[in-house]
C-alpha cells in the first residue's frame, strides 16, 4: 500500500492545529504537545471522573446495558467498617451479565467496575463475572479488606465453586478469558493466621492479567495465608505485584502463564508450582523467605502431570535458605525441566535442591548465568545430552536489555498522573462505536487532531472501520473494557491485495506509541484484511516507546463478527464466508515492539451462544515479523492456517512465553488451505508430511532468544487418537539459515518433531516427555 509522505501528514496537522480556537471551547488545546501529567495532589484517577459513555454495541440493549459501573454508585462505602460485599457484586453483576453457572462466556455484557480510594471491607468473596476488569484508583490504590469472619475461597473468586456442584464451576478454566485485575492491595491479615486467607483465586485462560497489585498476608510464624491461588487454566499473563508475608505468595498450576516483575518479602515459600506445561518468570525479587521457588515435579504422563518446564529469568534472591527445590529428583529427565538465567543469590545456601535429599546446585552469594536441568540440544543432533549444569548462554543484544542487564519490562501505561483535562474520549468527537456506523473517518480526524496532545480514550465500542486507520506515531490510546476496533467491508475482501485494518505508524515513523485495552478484529468475511501493521519505531533513547498491552488481535467467535457457527460451524469448510483475515499482525522491518498480554487468537469455538459450540474459520497468519528489534513478545498466537510465529529477516528479539494451538480442522484442508503461500509475505510452503500450520517458524534471523514456549497440537480434523500417539502434526518448529538462536523451555503437544531445522525434524519428542507435553530444556542453533 502506498503511505502518505510525511510532509503531507505535516500540513494536515498544521491545518487541524489551526482550528485549535474551537477546540479549546470543548476543554481541550491541542497547540500544546502532552508533556507531563498535571493532575492535582489530591484529584482522583482520570478514569473516575471522565464521562461515561462506553457501551455494549452487541448487547441485546445497548442504550440501557451500562459498562462503566463505580461501585459506589451501587452503594459500596469504602469507609473500612461497613460491609462492602454485596453492593460490590451487585455492581459487578447488575445488568444480566454472564455468570452464576448457567453461563459460561459472552462478549455482549463487558464491564469496567472501578474502586475509587477507600478500604472496601468484604466478608466474602468478590466475584468477577466473565469480562470483567476491577479496577481501582491508580493514584490511590484501594484496599480490599477481607473481614475477620471473612468466608470463601479468596477476596476475589475468578471462577467460583458452585455449592453442591461436585467441582462445577462457574466457568470452564481453560475458556476463562477477558479478565483483569489492577492497582489495589488486598488485605488478608485480619483472618485468623491459620485460617486459609487467600487473596486471589485465578483459575483464568488467555487474555487475562493481574497488574499493580500489593497482597499483605499473615506474618504470624506458621500462618496459612496465601496471595494468588490458582489450580488450573491456560494463561495469560501476570505482573508487578508485590507479596508481603504468608505461607505461599503464589500457589499455582496452569497450562502455561508468563509472569513478570514480582517481589515476595518474607512468605514461608515465594512461589509453589502445582503443575504446568511450562511458565515463564521474568525479574523475580525475593526476600526473607524459607523458599523460593518449590516445584512439585516427577510425574511423566498426562494423568501425574506435575511441573514440566519451569523457566526463570533475572532473579535476585536475598536471605532465603533455598532458591528451587524439586519434589523429586530429576532422574535423567523424569519430568521437572527447569531454566534460570540471571539468578542473583545473596545469601542463599542453596540454589537447587530436592526435597528431603539432594542439594543439585550449591548457591551462596553469587550469580547463575545460565543452568539447565534437562535435555539439552544444539544445532542438527538430534541426540539430546541431560544436563543438570551450565547451559548455552544466549546472546543477549543491548536493544533488550535495561541499564542492569536484565531483560527490559515496561508497565502497562494508565496516566495516573495525568488530569482529565489531558484526556479526549472518542465518542466526544464524533465516533460512535455502536457496531453498525461507520468510523473510519471519525477516528482518524481524532488521531489527527489529538494524537501527541492528549490521551485519547476509546470508550467501550465497537468502531467499525471500512479503510485503513492509520494511528500516528506520537499516539497514547486506552480502551475501556477491551474496546474493539472492526475492519468490515470490500476493502479488506481481496485475498489476493492485502490491506491493512489499522496501520500502526506510517511506514517508516518513528515516535512514542501506546495502545493498551483494546481489541482488534474483522466482520467477516475479511480475506484481505491485515489486521495490524505495526510500523512505528520507539523514540531515540525511550525503550520501550511503542507497545501494546492487555491488547488483542481476536477474530470470529463472537456477536457482530459475522465469523460465528450460524455460519460456520465445525467441519462446514464454507471457505469464502468463514475467512477472518489474512494476517494477524505484521510487525515491518524498521519497528520495535513491547507487546505484553497480547493473544492473538482466531477463535476456534463461539464465545457467545452456548460459549462451547466449536467453529471453522480461517486466517491466514498469526505473528509476522521482519523487524531488526528490538522486540518483546510476552503474548500468544494461536489456531492460524499457516503459521502462528514467522520471523523472517528479523533481529534481537525476546520472546516469553509464547503460546500457540495448531487449527483443529488440519489437515483437512492441509495447509496453506484455503489460502496459498505468498512469496511476498514470505510465507512457508507446505510439502505432503508437512500438512498443518507451524508454531514458530524463524528464517533468516538472528539475536533471537525464546525463553519458554508452549506449542500445541491436539486435533487432528477435530479428533484427538493422535495425541495418545503423540503426532497430531509432523513438524511445528523451524530454524533455517539464521544464527545465534536460543531456545530454552520449549514445550510441544503432539507433534512428532518438536524442533526441526531447514523443514528437516530434529528433535523427536520420545526422549522429551514431560507430563502432557514433551519439552526441550535448551537447543541452540
Ligand atoms: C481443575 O482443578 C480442579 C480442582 O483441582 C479439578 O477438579 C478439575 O478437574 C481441574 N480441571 C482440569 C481440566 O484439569
Ligand atoms: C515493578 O512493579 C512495581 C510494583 O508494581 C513497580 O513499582 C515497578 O515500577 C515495576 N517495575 C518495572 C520495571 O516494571
Amino acid at each position: 500500500m502506498p503511505s502518505k509522505p510525511i510532509p503531507m501528514f505535516l500540513a494536515l496537522l498544521a491545518l487541524i492545529l489551526s482550528f485549535t480556537s474551537s477546540v479549546t471551547a470543548l476543554g481541550t488545546s491541542c497547540s500544546v504537545p502532552l508533556g507531563a501529567g498535571t493532575a492535582a495532589p489530591g484529584e482522583p484517577f482520570w478514569l473516575q471522573t471522565i464521562k461515561h459513555q462506553g457501551t455494549a454495541a452487541f448487547n441485546p440493549n445497548p442504550a440501557g446495558y451500562q459498562v462503566f459501573r463505580n461501585v459506589k454508585d451501587f452503594g459500596a462505602r469504602g469507609d473500612g467498617v461497613t460491609d462492602d460485599t454485596a453492593a460490590i457484586n451487585n455492581a459487578i453483576s447488575s445488568g444480566g451479565r454472564c455468570g452464576g453457572g448457567s453461563c459460561h462466556s459472552s462478549t455482549v455484557t463487558p464491564a469496567l467496575v472501578y474502586f475509587p480510594a477507600g478500604t472496601y471491607l468484604v466478608t466474602s468473596p468478590i466475584v468477577p463475572y466473565y469480562y470483567t476488569q476491577l479496577i481501582g484508583d491508580a493514584r490511590n490504590l484501594p484496599t480490599l479488606l477481607a473481614a475477620a469472619n471473612f468466608v470463601g475461597m479468596a477476596v476475589i473468586d475468578a471462577d467460583p465453586y458452585i455449592p453442591g456442584g461436585n467441582g462445577a464451576q462457574w466457568y470452564t478454566n481453560q475458556n476463562n478469558f477477558f479478565r483483569s485485575v489492577r492497582n489495589f492491595v488486598i488485605d488478608t491479615r485480619r483472618m485468623p493466621a491459620g485460617a486459609s486467607g487467600t487473596g486471589i483465586h485465578w483459575q483464568v485462560a488467555q487474555a487475562t492479567s493481574l497488574m499493580n497489585i500489593v497482597f499483605q498476608l499473615s506474618t504470624a510464624a506458621g500462618n496459612a495465608h496465601q496471595g494468588i491461588w490458582m489450580e488450573n487454566g491456560s494463561g495469560g499473563y501476570m505482573g508487578d505485584m508485590v507479596f508481603n508475608g504468608g505461607k505461599f505468595g503464589m500457589w499455582v498450576g496452569n497450562q502455561q502463564f508468563t509472569v513478570r516483575n514480582v517481589t515476595m518479602n518474607n512468605a514461608d515459600t515465594a512461589i509453589f508450582g502445582l503443575w504446568n506445561w511450562g511458565w515463564t518468570f521474568q525479574g523475580v525479587t525475593i526476600n526473607n523467605c524459607r523458599v523460593g521457588f518449590d516445584l512439585s515435579t516427577g510425574g511423566v504422563t498426562q494423568e501425574t502431570q506435575t511441573v514440566g518446564a519451569e523457566a526463570i529469568i533475572d532473579a535476585v534472591v536475598t536471605n532465603t535458605p533455598i532458591f528451587v527445590r524439586t519434589s523429586q529428583p530429576s532422574n535423567g529427565r523424569l519430568g521437572g525441566s527447569l531454566v534460570l538465567n540471571n539468578i542473583k543469590l545473596n545469601n542463599v545456601p542453596v540454589a537447587v535442591g530436592v526435597v528431603g535429599g539432594a542439594t543439585v546446585l550449591s548457591g551462596g552469594t553469587t550469580t547463575i548465568t545460565s543452568w539447565g536441568q534437562g535435555n539439552v540440544y544444539s544445532g542438527v543432533n538430534g541426540n539430546g545430552a541431560f544436563t543438570q549444569g551450565n547451559i548455552p548462554t544466549p546472546n543477549k543484544p543491548t536493544p533488550l536489555l535495561d541499564s542492569s542487564g536484565k531483560i527490559f519490562g515496561k508497565t502497562h501505561p494508565q496516566y495516573a498522573a495525568y488530569s482529565l483535562s489531558q484526556i479526549v474520549s472518542v465518542k466526544d468527537h464524533g465516533a460512535r462505536g455502536d457496531g453498525t456506523t461507520d468510523d473510519t473517518a471519525a477516528l482518524q480526524a481524532i488521531f489527527n487532531q489529538f494524537s501527541g496532545c492528549k490521551i485519547i480514550f476509546f470508550d467501550a465500542g465497537t468502531y467499525i472501520v471500512t479503510s485503513t486507520l492509520t494511528i500516528p506515531a506520537g499516539t497514547q490510546m486506552t480502551g475501556e473494557a477491551w474496546t474493539v476496533i472492526a475492519g468490515k467491508g470490500a476493502t479488506f475482501n481481496n485475498i489476493n491485495n492485502p490491506v491493512p485494518v489499522v496501520r500502526v505508524g506510517e511506514t517508516n515513523s518513528q515516535g512514542l506509541m501506546e495502545i493498551s485495552d483494546i481489541v482488534f478484529s474483522t466482520v467477516g468475511p475479511a480475506p484481505g484484511a491485515i489486521v495490524v501493521e505495526w510500523n512505528v519505531k520507539q523514540p531515540a533513547n525511550q525503550q520501550g516507546g511503542a507497545g501494546m498491552w492487555d491488547s488483542h488481535i481476536r477474530l470470529g467467535g463472537a456477536a457482530g463478527t459475522n465469523l460465528e457457527r450460524a455460519s460456520c460451524p465445525s467441519g462446514s469448510l464454507n471457505f469464502n464466508n468463514c475467512f477472518a483475515a489474512f494476517l494477524a499482525l505484521h510487525i515491518t522491518p524498521q519497528a520495535t515492539a513491547y507487546l505484553e498480554g497480547t493473544w492473538v487468537w482466531l477463535a476456534d469455538h463461539d464465545l457467545d451462544g452456548d460459549g462451547s459450540s466449536q467453529i471453522s474459520i480461517f486466517s491466514g497468519r498469526g505473528i509476522f515479523s521482519e523487524s531488526a528489534g528490538p522486540v518483546w513478545m510476552i503474548g500468544t498466537a494461536e489456531h492460524h492456517v499457516l503459521y502462528q510465529y514467522n520471523l523472517v529477516n528479523a533481529q534481537n528479539h525476546y520472546m516469553g512465553l509464547i503460546q500457540t494451538e495448531t487449527p483443529y480442522y488440519q489437515p483437512a484442508p492441509a495447509a496453506p488451505a484455503p489460502f496459498t503461500s505468498n512469496t511476498a509475505f514470505h510465507d512457508p510452503t507446505f510439502t505432503s508430511s508437512i500438512t498443518s500450520a507451524w508454531g514458530l517458524r524463524i528464517q533468516s534471523s538472528s539475536n533471537i532468544i525464546v525463553f519458554g514456549a508452549g506449542l500445541y497440537s491436539f486435533f487432528q480434523n477435530y479428533a484427538q487418537a493422535c495425541l495418545d500417539s503423540f503426532n497430531c502434526q509432523n513438524q511445528m518448529a523451524n530454524v533455517d539459515a539464521s544464527s545465534n538462536i536460543f531456545t530454552y523451555s520449549l514445550s510441544t503437544v503432539a507433534s512428532t518433531f518438536q524442533l526441526s531445522v531447514s523443514q528437516n525434524g530434529v528433535i523427536n519428542q520420545g526422549a522429551n516427555r514431560d507430563g502432557f507435553a514433551s519439552t526441550v530444556t535448551s537447543w541452540s542453533s
